[in-house]
């Protein structure tokens, strides 16, 4: 068998890049490469397996034309990848899911402790020199003991900061796959049977002080929180998104933030990343994070593994451990 050929968009950390070269060649393009560079080396016939980043967009298109045997994402997520196309054109797609659910949904903790409790707001005040001492009417927040959180998905990340919520006697409601109904057993829902509380979309909506988004981008869930979901929100509620940009109306939040249709934000996904929707970041009731869920030293260290395990698996033609599409294979 020929060696595997890799070529790595970005290079990735830890023990990634060291696996890739220990199985096979290389190739680092000297930037990130654009749309057009993506499809040159896709079409070449030169690479095995793309090593991708979220950031770069596999579309029917680039796959229809694409010589290669997959594609390993540094992600969990796959919505830069045409999946259907993809199989399609027997090219198979790995992903990074499980070694950074905690990561996550820590951050989606930060983010409700944050708009919660003004934190970003308080350090700048205390930073541009406006702090004369404690007073009763100062920067004050809402509860989050007590406090209802709104989960929208209960996967992996959703479930993570159902466990985080619950220690700090957050109330949670989820809807597992919004804006449908799936019921969810209290089999499937083990340790969390009695402790959670599973409601339609609409209520999670109108119930929650937080709602927090973890569900996929998918056709069904792009702007599944637009400007009517956003008016059904309580007036004190806060938006938490650290799934994907899309799946929220960015414009529609901006105005339901400015009019006080609901009370704040914590965002770690935009619409169109990198770039912010107009108005967003001027907002005061907004903490705005650039795309740090995953982003600790173990776990992007974890995810680079298992992003090398499936790429070389990949390459020599076999399922990888972690496959999105194990039916492109068989193509
Ligand atoms: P997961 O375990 O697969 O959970 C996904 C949840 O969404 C499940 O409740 C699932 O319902 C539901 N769902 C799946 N497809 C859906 C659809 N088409 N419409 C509505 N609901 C749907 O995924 P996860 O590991 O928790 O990750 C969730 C997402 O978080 C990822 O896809 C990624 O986009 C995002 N993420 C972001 C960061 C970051 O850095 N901010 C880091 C990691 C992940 P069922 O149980 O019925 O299938
Ligand atoms: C990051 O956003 C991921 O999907 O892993």
């Amino acid at each position: 068998m020929n060696e595997p050929r890799f070529y790595v968009t970005t290079p990735i950390p830890g023990p990634g890049l060291p696996l890739l070269r220990a199985a096979g060649s290389v190739h680092l393009p000297t930037e990130q490469p654009d749309a057009t560079a993506l499809r040159q080396a896709c079409e070449s016939g030169d690479y095995d397996v793309i090593v991708a980043q979220v950031k770069d967009h596999f579309d029917a298109d680039l796959l229809s034309a694409a010589k290669i045997r997959g594609v390993s994402n540094f992600a969990v997520g796959y919505d830069n990848i045409d999946v259907a196309a993809a199989t399609a054109h027997a090219v198979m797609i790995g992903n990074t899911p499980g070694v950074l659910t905690d990561a996550t949904a820590d951050v989606a903790m930060l983010l409700i402790l944050a708009v919660g409790r003004r934190a970003v707001e308080a350090d700048t005040l205390l930073r541009t020199g406006r702090f004369t001492g404690w007073r009763p009417d100062l920067l004050l927040g809402q509860d989050i003991s007590g406090a209802t959180l709104g989960l929208a998905g209960f996967g992996r990340i959703g479930r993570a900061t159902a466990r985080r919520a619950l220690a700090f006697d957050m109330k949670v409601l989820f809807c597992p796959r919004p804006p449908g109904d799936r019921h969810v057993s209290d089999a499937e829902l083990g340790e969390f049977a009695e402790r959670v509380r599973q409601v339609g979309w609409e209520d999670l909506v109108a119930a929650s002080d937080y709602l927090s988004l973890h569900v996929p981008l998918a056709e069904q869930t792009r702007h599944l929180v637009n400007a009517e979901v956003l008016r059904s929100m309580k007036p004190t509620a806060m938006l938490i998104n650290t799934a994907r940009g899309p799946v929220v109306d960015e414009q529609a939040l901006i105005t339901a933030l400015k009019t006080n249709e609901i009370a704040g934000a914590g965002l770690d996904v935009y619409e169109n990343e990198p770039r912010l929707a107009a108005g967003l970041a001027e907002l005061p009731n907004t903490v705005l994070l650039p795309h740090i869920g995953s982003a600790t030293v173990s776990v992007r260290a974890e995810m680079a593994r298992l992003c090398a395990e499936n790429a070389i698996t990949m390459a020599r033609g076999v399922v990888p451990p972690h496959p999105v599409n194990p039916e492109a294979w068989r193509n």
